[in-house]
């Protein structure tokens, strides 16, 4: 089966810049799609380029089989929403959401009923004849949205449309935008530098880093099986202890960590040459700790502790002097005199752990 909208190693270089380095994706029919990233890594760009606003230096994108680059951009059928309010300040609402139709030389009657449709689907019945600067910011990013999805496109863009808004505003939209692709089943690509933003949003995630991107996944596979380093870092919070790696075999490694501790069958990502040093990676809630010494576990001392709330974060530091991050549900036995100064040990399953080797 052909994919819906397939990117093929596309690059893009602006004189001696390289913003994107070889970008290869596919994406399914209605599928929610995020470029998840640092600022800088290559996500708009590479979403310039399906707008048709850029062409790459090399490289395709083909929908349902056919390429796009030879169709300009305004043939593309592909709906946008930015980050800044790019409604049209001198029309109404009503007006700025027609404004697609028109174009397309829709007859009146269908634009009334299609603009009061869309205001229907973002919640804004009755705001027609409102001026967009007598709206707030969220109001004005719906409005956005309605008019890129009036003319029903296959695709919606969407680069950063929620980051000049308050948090609060933020996930209320977020919860609005998952609706109305639930609703509408649109196909959309959306950039945003924000984890839990894509976590909340996405059916997958492609992490992009400098021009690339480094893994695709649901959030739940970039969370519990990361590739890259630089992806257990970006997505979640992750401990890294330095440790030496003792042998290796398809994708696993018995490890060592300071003097004491040997771990056995830990999954492995990279080449994992013996002897070699290596980080270990832990998520710091599937550590556990205890006050009484453990075989097969690390010593550490506590040098806070934090409530938030449903979880307690417990900051420790190995003899090595690595700090470590553990998080304990809130109301646990084992928080029970634990305090600041105190030996204590680490406990871990290897299953859950990764070694990142080069
Ligand atoms: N028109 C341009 N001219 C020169 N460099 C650019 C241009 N657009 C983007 N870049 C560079 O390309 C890199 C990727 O940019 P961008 O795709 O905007 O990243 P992101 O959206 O992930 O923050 C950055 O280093 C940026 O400075
Ligand atoms: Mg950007």
């Amino acid at each position: 089966m052909t994919p819906f909208l397939e990117i093929r190693n596309i690059r893009k270089e602006y004189g001696p810049v390289v913003a994107v380095h070889d970008v290869t994706l596919n994406v399914g029919r209605g599928e929610f799609m995020t470029f998840l990233g640092p600022s800088g890594s290559g996500k708009s760009t590479t979403l310039y380029i399906l707008a048709g606003f850029d062409q790459p230096t090399r490289g395709d994108i083909l929908l349902e089989g056919k390429t796009l680059l030879e169709t300009p951009s305004h043939r593309r059928n592909i709906g946008m929403v930015f980050q800044r309010y790019t409604l049209f300040p001198h029309l109404s609402v009503g007006e700025n959401i027609a404004f697609p139709l028109k174009v397309r030389g829709w007859q009146k009657a269908d634009i009334t009923a299609r603009v009061r449709k869309m205001l229907s689907l973002v919640r804004l019945d009755g705001f027609e004849d409102r001026k967009p600067a007598r709206m707030s910011g969220g109001q004005q990013q719906r409005v956005a949205l309605a008019r890129a999805l009036a003319y029903d496109p296959p695709v919606l863009l969407m680069d950063e449309p929620l980051s000049a808004l308050d948090k609060k505003l933020r996930e209320e939209i977020q919860f609005e935008i998952r609706r109305i692709h639930q609703q509408t089943e649109v196909t959309i690509l959306y950039v945003t530098h924000d984890q839990e933003e894509a976590l909340r949003l996405s059916d997958r995630i492609s992490v992009f880093s400098k021009g690339v991107i480094d893994q695709i996944g649901t959030g739940e596979q970039l969370y519990s099986n990361p590739s890259t380093r630089f992806v257990a870092e970006f997505i979640g919070d992750s401990d890294f202890i330095p440790c030496e790696v003792v042998t290796s075999r398809h994708g696993k490694a018995d490890i060592s960590v300071g003097r004491d501790l040997i771990v056995p069958d830990v999954p492995l990502h990279g080449v994992g040459a013996e002897r070699s040093a290596a980080q270990l990676m832990l998520r710091p809630e599937r550590i556990s700790l205890s006050r009484q010494k453990r075989e097969q576990a690390l010593a550490a001392t506590v040098e806070d502790i934090t409530f938030l709330g449903n979880n307690i974060h417990v900051a420790t530091r190995l003899a090595g002097d690595t700090p470590v991050s553990v998080r304990v549900p809130f109301g646990s036995e084992v928080m029970s005199g634990i305090e600041r100064g105190m030996p204590v040990w680490l406990c871990f399953e290897a299953g859950a752990a990764h070694v990142f080797a080069s």
